[in-house]
């Protein structure tokens, strides 16, 4: 079968510095990719290279077989691609329930009345039912980690991009994270999950991509790439978790 998402060559420089020199890889439907890399790699660009908030000097992102390299953001997702942001967005004096909505109505140019009903059920997905009614702005960091999924779910996407959901949370939130990330995969999500924690990739993904060095250096099953040379290479004095 044809992977969901496919990219081939990519690269981009911000004036004198190449981030992403040659980043090739295929995500397979429903397949749950993780990328790790160490800071400052090119891990969020490359994110923004694929929802289209930035441009690529270089190279192509295919998606449901169509190229998407020039498309806007907006035609981006209403394809089917949605994403969270390692810095939290959502809005601060709305509701959980409020933001999901809106993401639904602008996302996915829902009715109201239906991107509430859905807002219910993503709600639910996630764990935020009992938090629906409370601002944004006063949920504590896992609800917020929560809420930035459940506003990515808001636009019915087919692939979503997660820019370190479980960054900054204890062990056993980051068990709540996996767990939200199995139900989205039992429900026939795609996923690509960049991810410091090393352990939380082992747990919650089919397959790791490591980003180094502007390029795709290693990509394989999560117990592989963790053992490589590649990974011990890249992270040279960073103790492998
Ligand atoms: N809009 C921009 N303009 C210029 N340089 C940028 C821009 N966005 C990112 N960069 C540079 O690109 C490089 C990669 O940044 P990026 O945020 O993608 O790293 P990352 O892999 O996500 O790191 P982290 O793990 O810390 O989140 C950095 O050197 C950064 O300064
Ligand atoms: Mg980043």
């Amino acid at each position: 079968m044809e992977p969901i998402l496919k990219v081939e060559h990519l690269a981009i420089s911000f004036g004198n510095n190449q981030v992403l020199k040659d980043v090739n890889f295929e995500l397979e439907d429903n397949e749950t990719l993780g990328v790790i890399g160490p800071n400052g790699a090119g891990k969020t660009v490359m994110l923004d290279l694929l929802t289209g908030i930035l441009k690529p000097t270089a190279g192509k992102i295919i998606f449901m077989g169509q190229d998407i390299t020039h498309k806007s953001i907006t035609e981006r997702v209403y394809m089917g691609l949605g994403r969270t942001f390692q810095v939290p967005r959502a809005f601060e004096k709305l509701t959980a329930y409020e933001n999901v909505m809106v993401g639904g109505v602008f996302g996915n140019k829902m009715s109201q009345k239906a991107a509430g009903a859905r807002a219910e059920e993503i709600l639910e997905l996630i764990g935020l039912t009992d938090k629906m009614t409370t601002v944004a702005g006063t949920l504590g960091i896992l609800n917020r980690k929560r809420l930035e999924i459940g506003i990515a779910l808001a636009s019915k996407p087919k692939v979503l991009l997660f820019d370190e959901v479980a960054g900054g949370l204890t062990e056993t939130e980051i068990g709540a994270i996996l767990d939200i990330v199995a139900t989205l995969k039992k429900e026939g999500y795609s996923i690509v999950w960049i991810e410091h924690v090393i352990q939380t990739m082992m747990k919650g993904t089919d397959r790791v991509l490591l980003l180094a060095e502007g390029k795709n250096v290693i990509c394989g099953e999560a117990c592989n790439v963790m053992a490589s040379e590649e990974v011990e290479r890249v992270y040279l004095g960073v103790k492998k978790k």
